[in-house]
């Protein structure tokens, strides 16, 4: 059941949408050489916190943090821990925060120092990506023509697109109906109409779509260790059309 919202819930979903946004700004100026991801996750939590907001994804199904910290082969889902990032890593940044009843989500993949070619076009492509499939964030377009933007734009790059996690409807829950495939057919799927909230996380990969789950029972990786980047924002169709929430 798909939850359209109304001006004022929208206007909720704003406030929300502007916690995560600063925290990811914060996240960004922390993020280097040295810097374990448990401290990035504290920091995270002080400051969604300091907001009167709370942490969506603290203790989500069992998650044990605010955020979620993926490095390089490791795709989304990474748990804070006493790992210190190093040079040339690139790093996502997963982050949501709820406030008023409604949460928000965002994710950006940050590079520690210097990278590799290959790194910085996967990152830069993965931004553009998401930035293609909101162009099709319109009245009476439908969700396959979102998917299918991502998708053709990362593959005409020579990367892939993770098939096995998906962007999301979002609201008074992280996780809303509908499922949003960062690749498809255009033409398909639900009818875009005033009111939906979306999720939309481009995942990706510089070489195989195929992942894994590690151990610890959250971390998903590629299955072939080559980087993946992530890229999300809360989006919403206004009836001044479309608004991005957490940019
Ligand atoms: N941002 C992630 C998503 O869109 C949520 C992380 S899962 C959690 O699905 F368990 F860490 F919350
Ligand atoms: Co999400």
């Amino acid at each position: 059941m798909i939850n359209l919202k109304s001006n004022s819930e929208i206007e909720r979903m704003r406030e929300a949408g502007k916690i995560v946004r600063d925290t990811l700004l914060l996240m960004e100026t922390l993020v280097k050489p040295g810097v374990t991801t448990k401290e990035l996750d504290r920091a995270a939590y002080k400051y969604i916190t300091s907001c009167k907001a709370t942490p969506s994804f603290l203790n989500y199904n069992g998650y044990p943090a605010s955020i979620c910290a993926s490095i390089d082969e490791e795709v989304v889902h990474g748990i804070p821990s006493g790992r210190r990032i190093e040079e040339g890593q690139i790093v996502s940044i997963d982050v949501g925060a709820c406030i008023g009843g409604f949460h928000g989500d965002a994710a950006r993949t940050f590079a520690a120092g210097r990278v590799s070619p290959l790194k910085e076009k996967l990152m830069k492509v993965t931004e553009q990506s998401f930035f293609k499939g909101i162009e099709q964030f319109k009245e009476g377009n439908r969700l396959g023509d979102i998917s299918a933007a991502v998708q053709q734009y990362a593959e005409a790059n020579g990367f892939s697109v993770v098939r096995a996690l998906v962007g999301h409807g979002i609201g008074r829950k992280m996780h809303e109906d509908p499922a949003v495939p960062n690749y498809g057919m255009p033409g398909r799927g639900l009818r875009l109409e005033k009111g939906l909230v979306l999720a939309i996380e481009p995942m990706i990969n510089a070489g195989t779509y195929e992942v894994a789950q590690l151990e610890d029972g959250w971390t998903i990786v590629t299955e072939d260790d080559m980087p993946s980047a992530h890229y999300e924002n809360t989006v919403a169709l206004t009836e001044n059309g479309l608004e991005i929430l957490t940019l």
